[in-house]
């Protein structure tokens, strides 16, 4: 009984997968199935068509050198070397292999900025950071653009040309300060009026300036003697810089850097500090910690 049921099925199945009678392939016919596939192909190739040709007129409205959009990006965001877990920079003076991790970060991310690096034809002395030279459109008419030279020189104490531990072997750790790359974004520098008053006696309306200060008042009884070094010895980035113009047309950029020395900070306490940039374009905001600034916290133990 079952046997033959099995055999009733199997006999309907193959039936239906092909049926001689009819000649029918899974209940068509090949003419059937000819016109479904005939469909089917014109049906996808016309949304083929209708996607590749939507694709290609926004190509053509876009610049491959110029973002096209960029009204969401936020002002840069102003970050550090050494990257610190937490931002919190701790090691005991009298041990090197504490501090070994943050001085090899600065070592590895200052090696661009070693001079046998900017030898190619794609640098340029960009002169001195009181000028400002227009370097023409986000396009390449003229060609690639160069890049300006930026000597770790300029680094001074924090250069780890002289000092290879960058100050922390003396307790007078140095961190480096970079503002994040914004392709065609130029910082406009602030007004002379409402800004710190270490760093309004050395302005320059050519330079974007940084400074440090404590978080809380506290913090500030707790260091002083902050070093800047930079270009031309100004505390901040020089607007000759400016702007980026992307990956492909300004392959070697670089960016300028600051350097910030902390020459006198209490030992075997927490100090906060905050360094912020400051510019008519560069903002800050409550939730995003590195919007224009960044917060950094130093635990120096003397044992
Ligand atoms: C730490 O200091 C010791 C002796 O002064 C030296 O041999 C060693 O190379 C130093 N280590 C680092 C990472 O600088
Ligand atoms: C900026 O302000 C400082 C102090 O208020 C002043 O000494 C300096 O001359 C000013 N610089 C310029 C370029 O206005
Ligand atoms: C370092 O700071 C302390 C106060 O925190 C001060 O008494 C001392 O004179 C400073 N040292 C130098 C070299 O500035």
């Amino acid at each position: 009984m079952a046997r033959d049921k099995v055999k009733e099925n199997e006999g309907g199945w193959s039936r239906f997968i092909w049926n001689p009678e009819r000649r029918e392939f899974l209940g068509r016919t090949g003419g059937s199935w000819f016109k479904i596939f005939i469909f089917y192909l014109v049906f996808y190739g016309c949304l083929a068509g209708i996607f590749i040709g939507t694709i290609q007129v926004l190509l053509l409205t876009i610049s491959e050198f110029e973002p096209k959009y960029q009204d969401r990006v936020a002002p840069p965001g102003l970050t550090q070397v050494p990257k610190a877990v937490k931002t919190e920079i701790k090691f005991t003076l009298k041990t090197n292999s504490t501090y070994a991790d943050y001085v090899k970060s600065i070592n590895q991310f200052l090696e661009k900025y070693d001079s046998s690096r900017q030898t190619s034809e794609m640098f340029e002395n960009c002169g001195d950071a009181n000028t400002y030279n227009e370097r023409g459109a986000l396009n390449n008419k003229d060609g690639l653009k160069k890049s300006c030279i930026f000597k770790r020189e300029w680094l001074g104490d924090c250069s780890g040309l002289k000092d290879d531990t960058y100050g922390f072997k003396y307790g007078k750790p140095c961190v480096i300060v970079k503002l994040n790359r914004i392709v065609s974004f130029k910082p406009i520098p602030p007004q002379n009026i409402s800004l710190p008053a270490g760093i309004a006696a050395n302005y320059n309306p050519f330079v974007l300036p940084i400074h440090c200060q404590g978080k809380k008042e506290e913090d500030d009884t707790k260091f002083n003697n902050v070093k800047y070094f930079g270009m031309n010895g100004y505390p901040g980035f020089p607007l000759n810089y400016y702007p980026y113009y992307g990956k492909l047309l300004q392959p070697e950029y670089l960016q300028p850097l600051v350097a910030v020395q902390f020459t006198n900070l209490t030992l075997d306490t927490e100090i906060r500090i905050e360094c912020k940039a400051y510019g008519e374009n560069i903002a800050y905001h409550d939730k995003d910690r590195f919007q224009g600034r960044f917060d950094i916290k130093f635990e120096i133990k003397s044992s």
